[in-house]
């Protein structure tokens, strides 16, 4: 299929555009942003073809298959402190690539959506997707108006789609202001201290994330399907692995009001054939790993020199490699 990939660049979209790339796909890669810069591979090892370009501006047509929507303010703290940026991104912008998606001629549309719509903390768990959604704050609510421009254009114009509604993806290349990234540079500094420790959600590597996106591709379901993994884990055990991988002081306090999240993943299991593969521990020391190896690349004189030509032909930057000596 050729597959268009938006927010390609960001963490979820190199990932996906890599699993896409693998599964035998054309990958056509769209972001706002140039490509990233950490380059150790090339824009043509996960995508066939690159757009720079604004999904809330006019999109240049292209003929497609489908079409993978990641492209949004996907920080629920900055979208609170813009909400009007956040609307125009996060709705406007998906209406947008939806009207893209008709000119296009793609037969399928698959939304990236939050586990956050259920509201933190659910009312029952594990949570499926009949649970009750909640308009708690403006990144939920936008990607609920998300999920139902996806709707209105299923009913209006036959355009199947699926939205898979994330829980908390971790893995290489994630940035700064999520845990696993914020608890790598605490430990980094030599000390981890954590407030909340005893609140809970459910992690999902990234690569298992991206299966799902590859898997979701190719199904005619549509409406919304959870991603992930239905084990619930504190913030202190993941500040634990970090904290001994390190071999760091570790300084945990539990929340005033502790929450909790858990997925119940029966649906994707059922109609993708989607099962999480790379427990937490490797997870972890995966993106603990690839860190390091990253850092010690980017401080090698023929890496800077590597990187400079890449930037200059507008190459695409991956970590590298994804999920390499991570147990299945
Ligand atoms: N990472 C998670 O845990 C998680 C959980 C639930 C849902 N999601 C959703 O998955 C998607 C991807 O998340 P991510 O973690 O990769 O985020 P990210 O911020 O790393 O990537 C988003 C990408 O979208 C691009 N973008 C932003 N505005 C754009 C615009 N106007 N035009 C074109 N591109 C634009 C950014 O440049 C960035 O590369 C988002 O829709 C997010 O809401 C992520």
């Amino acid at each position: 299929m050729k597959v268009l990939v938006t927010g390609a660049a960001g963490f979820l979209g190199r990932h996906i555009c890599k699993s896409l790339n693998n599964a035998g796909h054309t990958v056509i890669g769209l972001d706002v942003s140039g490509p990233p810069r950490e380059v150790f591979s090339t824009r043509a090892d996960i995508c066939n073809e690159w757009i720079n370009a604004d999904i809330t501006k006019v999109l240049p047509l292209m003929k497609l298959d489908a079409i993978v929507h990641l492209a949004a303010m996907a920080a629920p703290n900055l979208c609170a402190a813009n909400p009007s940026l956040a609307f125009d991104v996060n709705a406007q912008g998906t209406s947008q690539v939806l009207r893209l998606a008709l000119e296009s001629g793609a037969k399928k549309f698959v939304f990236s959506s939050s586990a956050h719509v259920y509201d933190i903390p659910p009312r029952y768990f594990p949570t499926d997707e009949v649970h009750p959604l909640r308009l708690n704050n403006t990144y939920t609510t936008t990607k609920l108006l998300g999920e139902q421009l996806c709707q209105l254009y299923f009913e209006n114009h036959s355009l199947s789609f699926t939205t898979l509604r994330l829980f908390n993806v971790y893995g290489p290349g994630q940035q700064l202001g999520y845990l696993v990234p914020d608890l790598i540079a605490k430990a980094k500094h030599g000390r981890i201290e954590l407030q909340g420790s005893d609140i809970t959600k459910d992690w999902v590597f990234v690569s298992d994330v991206a299966d799902a996106f590859v898997k979701a591709l190719s199904s005619d379901f549509v409406g919304p399907i959870n991603v992930g993994t239905g084990i619930e884990t504190g913030l202190g055990t993941i500040a634990q692995i970090i904290a001994g991988a390190y071999e760091v002081e570790l300084d945990c306090h539990p929340a005033a009001i502790p929450s909790r999240m858990q997925c119940d993943r029966r649906r994707a299991e059922r109609i993708l054939g989607w099962c999480p593969t790379v427990d937490l521990e490797h997870g972890i020391r995966n993106t603990i790993d690839v860190a390091v190896r990253t850092m010690a690349k980017m401080s090698h004189s023929e890496v800077a020199i590597h990187t400079e030509d890449a930037k200059a032909s507008g190459e695409v930057v991956v970590f590298e490699p994804l999920i390499e000596g991570v147990s299945r």
